[in-house]
């Protein structure tokens, strides 16, 4: 079989669903990286993915994505019980309408306080904003103190953007890494010598004190690594936000909505960016075993996709699933294996996203503070080419001549 990792790069969040579209079959078949590889969707998949015993994840990352998006030694990497152990140090400090409150608080008041300088500029990139208010606002609930919020912004923005790609977004995406855990592993060491505090309960607490698996400490470098598994993926909201200012032009009756504060219809605009818009294209994992999926071998050792993206619009589970429509989600919580976008399954037996709620909690906070402003859209590109990993809003989102309503 040809190997696909070169139309996977052209081709990009596209690739998968349009090999869906030209087989009957319940997987694709690909050779990726020179290894065979099976892809699956749907929700008996996202069960059948997620059971340990037909899929390992502790191999399965490339080297290249541990070095710029996860790090090494972070939790997406380890498997059974020491996974379960790490895990719930981020679902104690993630899920819980306190912690999630406590969050979005510090998240909204960066905004309000940004936001009330933006009428006195000619205009503003949404992208850019919105990721110096998420790194403001997560750093300052997690007990990170900052000196140059920018800067960190950036990095944090870069090891994102930089994950799936061999060009110089990529050297660019390990730099920043390596300058972030310097710097958070050195605070860590601080804190653990008594030169720096941790305020009790933050995250830099938790992964100060935190016990493995083994009853260690965490070494200051996997501290770094982990505690940027916290800040860098609510920085990347950022990408979400920038997608509801693009959702909002192109669909003015859902900023009406969203204007009038119901909030039925913000949450729902909440899971329909994430569930429209790409991100994660997909997941991968190694078979454990031979396996059989629908009658379809799946020999021990191949690599096993989730696809995120494919199932977040498969027409099998979404009316017209090309269309941005919220109200598909109006008093309808997704069901949990069906929309995907930050993995599937149980979020404390397996690796499915531990900021899942932070993540729709602030996009519900955002988005109707979004609808709110007024400005202009001045002429810009507002493509969102699909073969670009992640893909994201060309020109950023640029706002003209905001003014707040008072
Ligand atoms: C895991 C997506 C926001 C922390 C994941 C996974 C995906 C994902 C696809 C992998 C699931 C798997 O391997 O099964 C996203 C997206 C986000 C987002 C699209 C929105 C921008 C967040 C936030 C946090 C977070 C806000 C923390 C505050 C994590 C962690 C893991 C993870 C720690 C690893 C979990 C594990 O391996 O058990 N996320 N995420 N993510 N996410 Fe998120």
């Amino acid at each position: 079989m040809v190997d696909s990792s070169a139309a996977l790069l052209a081709k990009g969040y596209t690739w998968l669903p349009d090999r869906w579209r030209r087989t009957d079959a319940p997987v694709v078949r690909a050779r990726l990286m020179g290894r065979q590889a099976v892809a699956l969707r749907g929700p008996d998949a996202v069960r059948f993915f997620y059971d340990e015993r037909h899929v390992e994840r502790r191999s399965a990352l490339p080297e290249p994505v541990l070095s710029t998006l996860f790090g090494h030694g972070a939790v997406h990497t380890l498997d059974g019980h020491a996974h379960r152990v790490r895990k719930e140090m981020f679902l104690s400090l993630l899920t819980g309408p306190q912690a999630v409150a406590s969050l979005v608080e510090c998240v909204t008041a960066a905004w309000d306080e940004a936001v009330a300088s933006w009428p006195g500029r000619p205009s503003v990139v949404l992208f850019d904003e919105a990721s110096r208010i998420l790194t403001r606002g997560v750093c300052r609930w997690a007990g990170v103190p900052l000196l140059d919020a920018d800067e960190v912004a950036r990095d944090l923005v870069a090891m994102v953007d930089g994950f799936a790609t061999a060009g110089p977004r990529h050297w660019r995406a390990r730099r920043a890494r390596n300058r972030c855990e310097a710097w958070l592993g050195h605070l860590v060491e601080d804190v653990r010598a008594g030169i720096a505090t941790a305020p009790a309960g933050s995250a830099l607490d938790a992964v100060v004190r935190h016990r493995d698996a083994d009853g260690e400490f965490l070494d200051p470098r996997t501290a770094a690594v982990e505690l940027l598994n916290v800040i860098r993926p609510t920085v990347a909201v950022c990408w979400f936000v920038t997608y509801a200012g693009h959702a909002l032009h192109h669909r003015p009756e859902v900023r009406e909505r969203l204007r009038e504060g119901d909030p039925a219809h913000a949450v729902a605009f909440a899971h329909e960016l994430r569930r429209f818009y790409p991100f994660a294209p997909f997941l991968g994992g190694l078979a454990v075993t031979d396996l059989r999926w629908r009658g379809e071998l799946i020999p021990a050792g191949t690599l096993v996709l989730l696809d995120l993206f494919g199932q977040n619009h498969d027409p099998a589970l979404w009316d017209e699933p090309y269309t941005f429509d919220p109200r598909r989600f109006v008093d309808r919580p997704p069901p949990r294996d069906e929309l995907i976008p930050q993995g599937g399954g149980d979020p404390a037996a397996g690796h499915r996203c531990p900021g899942e709620d932070v993540t729709v909690a602030l996009l519900w906070a955002l988005g109707p503070r979004l609808a709110r402003l007024e400005y202009d859209v001045p002429d810009q590109d507002l493509r969102i080419p699909l073969n670009r990993m992640p893909a994201r809003v060309r020109s950023g989102f640029v706002l003209g001549k905001v003014r707040v309503p008072v």
